[in-house]
């Protein structure tokens, strides 16, 4: 497990006056082409408002989306500024020029007119993905100091993670510091005979690793939404037309095999039919052409009831359809028991994906005792591994 070296307030000393490069996520969450949630620029204006407090000049670096080195309009971060600068009360200046080409007098010009700037959409440059070292340098030279306030992107091997820390000194910043001391809390704790990790959502072969990894360190895995699906083929049961991944089957059957008291699968379901008409039943009474579309009471109670007792949980997805009402009620109705768990040393974290807009929605991100903003990261770092942005911050 990685230990960072550098400490953000290690800045104190020597961040007056200085340029900073600042990588941060506005990758935000989208839906036809708005923005639906916040929560990644929210949490990164602390160590703005920080900077800025410290007559530091900010450069605010972030890719948005996977635009593939072409110049997308939808995907251009001029917006954003002005969203963070009226979080900090203070115009940012919004530099859309070519990164390559872009003069080294024009940022410090840009710097002393508004003190803090944003770059294009990283990804509109190849260079970027390839961690290209022109690119990376080129970044570099705009700054005194690199800091990666960037979690959530830091298990890419991009130049602006793990690049510019080749040519400037480079510290963590407050959020990535904070999303690792909580994660790995949450990994290397050893209360483990009551740690519960609940997965949802509908793909198993994105989480394989990590369901492999808790089934092998936790108590107990919970596995509802489509995941739970492959699960229930895997023992015999028909699901109707429910979502399945074939090719994980296999692999869903040899983990009955190995982890069949740690595995709890739902044992009732609401369903759909091509007609629309809902009912609740038990897995063993499913139709042909019915649909499972979240967990039923009965499996509620059972999920609720062990996070109820547990110490550690781990949540990562939806229990069911929570798009469409009323498919959500399965997942809010298990949430409750987080809120409700009295244990006294009760530590619980979510992450990865679209957990946050799912917490959100359902009024539940003050259940947790932390919750990432990492998705692909969260993910790779709650396996006990090291990410490549993490590491570079080390060297
Ligand atoms: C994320 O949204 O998880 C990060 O911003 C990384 O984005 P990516 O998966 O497109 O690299």
């Amino acid at each position: 497990m990685i230990t960072l070296k550098k400490k953000f307030s290690d800045l104190d000393s020597f961040v007056i006056n200085k340029k900073v490069i600042l990588r941060i996520d506005l990758n935000l969450p989208t839906f036809d082409n708005e923005i639906t949630d916040y929560t990644r620029l929210e949490k990164i204006i602390p160590t703005i408002e920080y900077l800025l407090n410290n007559n530091a000049k900010i450069i605010l670096i972030s890719h948005f989306g996977r635009p593939d080195g072409k110049i997308i309009k939808e995907l251009s971060l001029k917006d954003l500024a002005i969203k963070i600068g009226s979080s900090v009360n203070k115009e940012v200046g919004f530099i859309e020029d070519n990164i390559l080409k872009i003069k080294k007098d024009k940022i410090e010009k840009a710097l002393e007119n508004y003190q803090i700037i944003l770059l294009e959409n990283l990804r509109f440059y190849l260079d970027e993905e390839r961690n290209d070292e022109n690119f990376s340098k080129k970044l570099a030279s705009f700054a005194d100091i690199y800091v990666n306030e960037c979690f959530s992107g830091s298990h890419r091997n991009h130049s602006s993670i793990v690049g510019i820390p080749k040519f400037l000194p480079s510290f963590p910043g407050m959020l990535l510091e904070e999303e690792i001391s909580n994660l790995k809390n949450l990994v290397i704790n050893e209360r483990s005979s009551s740690s519960i990790a609940v997965f949802g959502g509908s793909k198993i072969s994105t989480k394989i690793k990590i369901v492999d990894f808790y089934l092998n360190k936790f108590d107990k895995v919970l596995i509802g939404g489509a995941m739970a699906n492959t699960f229930l083929v895997a023992k015999g049961k028909e699901i109707g037309s429910s979502i399945i991944e074939k090719s994980m089957v296999k692999t869903a059957k040899e983990y009955l095999e190995n982890f069949s008291e740690k595995i709890i699968l739902p044992t009732d379901c609401v369903l759909s039919t091509k007609t629309k008409e809902i009912s609740v039943k038990a897995i063993d009474m499913i139709d042909k052409d019915e649909k499972i579309l979240d967990i039923g009471p009965q499996s509620r109670m059972l999920f609720y009831n062990k996070i109820l007792e547990c110490e550690n949980l781990l949540w990562n997805g939806p229990l069911g359809f929570f798009e469409e009402k009323p498919f959500n009620e399965g997942t809010n109705f298990v949430l409750k028991a987080i809120k409700n768990n009295k244990n006294k040393n009760f530590f619980s974290v979510a992450g990865g994906g679209d957990t946050i807009s799912v917490l959100k929605q359902a009024n539940a991100l003050d259940y947790f005792s932390f919750i990432s903003t990492g998705g692909g990261a969260f993910l790779e770092f709650i396996q006990g591994k090291g990410l490549p942005g993490l590491n570079s911050l080390n060297g």
